[in-house]
């Protein structure tokens, strides 16, 4: 891969965390917190397309979260209807291909139905990769990923690719750059196989705080970054004279 190959900026994915002490700093319930940061998700939908990235993966639900008290869990699934109807039309018109990854089976059944006439509607959109992971676990990813390939390939050793040609959502490809906000600096079963050399970006902002300004800064920090890949740098490699290499060896004295 070439440096202007490695500056590019793919995928995003985005943990959207902090819901809950936002509110609470405020004195106000925990589901307060996630009805205020479903509303910014649409703004950050939007300021990734207008940065021009391919693909943006949102972390809504783990499959962790469903040890959260019911009420709770009911509200998350209540503002995801809400949001796929609000958000529908504008999807559409900006060509946005929608997908959700997850485990969606406990989902009430009309936004089941939503999710799955969206994604039908949008599925060959050439615009932005918009995908919800709902339910969704990386551990689980890759054990689902791993039982389907030996399912269908008896006996056949696994490859990188076959691996990758078996993720839930292949398309969306390897992360490029990893967004937490809320100030905690863990992965939490998110993507585990594609951020294997992401970039990984901890923001103290708690998510309903989270601004189209903030991700355009972070997606510019990302652009200074040099992504090595286990390589060494251009300059260094530029650096390095075949003169210089050969007396380096000598000093080792493997010459
Ligand atoms: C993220 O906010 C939303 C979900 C996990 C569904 P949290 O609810 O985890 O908020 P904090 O981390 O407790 O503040
Ligand atoms: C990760 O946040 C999951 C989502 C943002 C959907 P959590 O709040 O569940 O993660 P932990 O429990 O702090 O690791
Ligand atoms: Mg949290």
């Amino acid at each position: 891969m070439n440096s202007e190959e490695n500056k590019k900026l793919k995928h995003v994915a985005i943990i959207m965390d902090g819901n809950g002490r936002w509110a609470q700093e405020r004195n106000h319930p925990r589901v307060w917190g996630h009805i205020r940061g479903s509303q910014v998700v649409s703004s950050i939908v939007q300021a990734a397309d207008d940065c021009g990235v391919e693909a943006l993966t949102l972390y809504a639900f783990s499959t962790e979260n469903w040890s959260r008290p019911v009420t709770e869990v009911k509200v998350l699934f209540k503002l995801l209807k809400k949001f796929l109807q609000k958000e529908r039309e504008r999807i559409i018109k900006n060509r946005i291909s929608f997908r959700v990854i997850g485990d969606i089976d406990n989902l009430p059944n009309d936004t089941q139905n939503l999710i799955a006439e969206i994604e039908e509607t949008t599925k060959e959109f050439e615009g932005l990769k918009l995908t919800f992971a709902f339910g969704y676990g990386g551990r689980k990813e890759i054990i689902d990923s791993v039982n389907n390939f030996i399912q269908n390939n008896p006996g056949k050793p696994l490859s990188e690719e076959d691996m990758e040609s078996c993720l839930y959502r292949p398309e969306i490809g390897d992360v490029d750059l990893l967004i937490r906000t809320g100030g905690d600096h863990r992965i939490s079963n998110y993507l585990l196989w594609q951020v294997a050399y992401a970039e990984l970006y901890f923001s103290q902002t708690k998510w309903p705080e989270f601004s189209a300004n903030e991700f355009q800064c972070i997606c510019e920090n990302f652009m200074s970054r040099e992504r090595r890949f286990g390589s060494v740098s251009a300059t260094d490699c530029l650096g390095s004279s075949k003169k210089s290499a050969a007396s380096n060896l000598k000093v080792l004295g493997t010459k």
